[in-house]
């Protein structure tokens, strides 16, 4: 007898980390159903989600009601809200914590059994209180909520680090200085940004070649990380490291050029720039761990084993930095 269809949600479906989630799961052998969810079927990622088999599912996260039949004989729910979408920026109006928590309700009430929310750890915790970031602090606080969910079997976080496509997009590379994409007048690719605190390491996934096999990874065996925030990292390295490799790689003068304090780094207002200035703050005070906690490897890993292994493909090492600027800036 075939095994039975477990039907995983998948938020976002059409975002950075939605889609590398679906497409992973869309290879399982598990006799996963994989509901994408969109406020517009008729986009072309969309599109191309339904063409490869998700059940492709209109619904904005602001509607109960869409929610509600969305979520509707579901098992697996993959949640990422957007902290920085204007809706949940605008005064007096929902945050991103509402949103979340009201999500986590719908899904309870929809009989979901695994949970898995794209989360962070708590600044504000780490550092007792002195480098909060209220954006992060915020998710941590709608995981814990999650979690006292009687009606879920497993509640997990998966908190991705500094995403690897950051440096594949160009205003990133602007509001960094120009690196890996603007030479500056002195012709440097010029990495600028605050120190990053203890080694100087950043914690970087690429969600596309690593991320969505780690959350599928977890998909697979949700018992086995229940209650855990899960750090998800491909590789952790110094701009120093960063910009000395880019130039071996791609023969470009690349530099990288310390500011003198996280409030160097240039925001123009932009609320996604701001979080970065306080993210530097957090780091400087927590020894250079994103994570809160020193950088895990091996889970990262093994739960891209299994998601491999489930695809049936061979093993492959999390991706490092230098091979992720071969793959992108290397010669052809
Ligand atoms: N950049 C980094 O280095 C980094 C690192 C760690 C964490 N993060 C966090 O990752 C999050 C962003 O994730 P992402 O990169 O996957 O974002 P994204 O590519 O912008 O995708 C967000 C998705 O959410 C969907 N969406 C937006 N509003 C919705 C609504 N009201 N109802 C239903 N769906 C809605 C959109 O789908 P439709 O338009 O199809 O509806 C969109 O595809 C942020 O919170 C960010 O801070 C970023």
């Amino acid at each position: 007898m075939a095994p039975l269809q477990k039907v995983v949600a998948v938020y976002g479906a059409t975002g950075v980390q939605g889609t590398a989630i679906a497409l992973s799961l869309l290879k399982s052998q598990q006799n996963f159903v994989v509901r994408a969810f969109t406020r517009n079927p008729q986009s072309e990622k969309a599109k191309e989600l339904a063409r490869l088999g998700a059940e492709v599912v209109k619904a904005d996260g602001f509607n109960d009601n869409d929610m509600k039949s969305a979520l509707s004989g579901a098992w697996g729910f993959w949640l990422n809200t957007h902290h920085h979408d204007p809706a949940v920026e605008q005064p007096g109006g929902p945050t991103d914590e509402d949103l979340g928590n009201r999500l986590v309700e719908i899904a309870a009430a929809a009989g979901v059994k695994v949970f898995i929310y794209s989360t962070c750890e708590s600044p504000a915790l780490f550092t007792k209180g002195v480098a909060p970031v209220p954006g992060m602090d915020a998710k941590h606080r709608v995981e814990l909520y999650a979690r006292t969910f009687k009606e879920f079997d497993s509640v997990i976080g998966a908190f991705p680090g500094w995403y690897f496509e950051n440096y594949i997009t160009p205003e990133y590379a602007q509001a960094f200085g120009g690196f890996p994409m603007f030479p500056d007048n002195e012709g440097y690719l010029t990495w600028k940004a605050p120190l990053v605190g203890g080694e100087g390491k950043v914690q970087t996934v690429s969600i596309k070649d690593d991320f969505g096999e780690m959350v599928h990874g977890m998909f697979l065996n949700p018992l086995k990380w229940k209650n855990r925030t899960i750090q998800c990292v491909s590789d952790a390295f110094t701009y120093d490291d960063m910009v000395k490799t880019f130039t071996e790689v791609t023969g470009k003068k690349a530099r990288h050029v310390p500011l003198a304090s996280a409030d160097d780094l240039p925001a123009h207002g932009n609320s996604v720039m701001i979080e970065l200035q306080d993210v530097f703050r957090y780091t400087q005070t927590n020894n250079g761990w994103f994570f809160g906690n020193p950088d895990d490897f091996e889970t990262c890993q093994s739960l891209k084993d299994e998601a491999r292994r489930d695809k049936g493909l061979e093993p492959e090492p999390v991706i490092s930095m230098t091979k992720y600027f071969i793959k992108h800036y290397g010669p052809n």
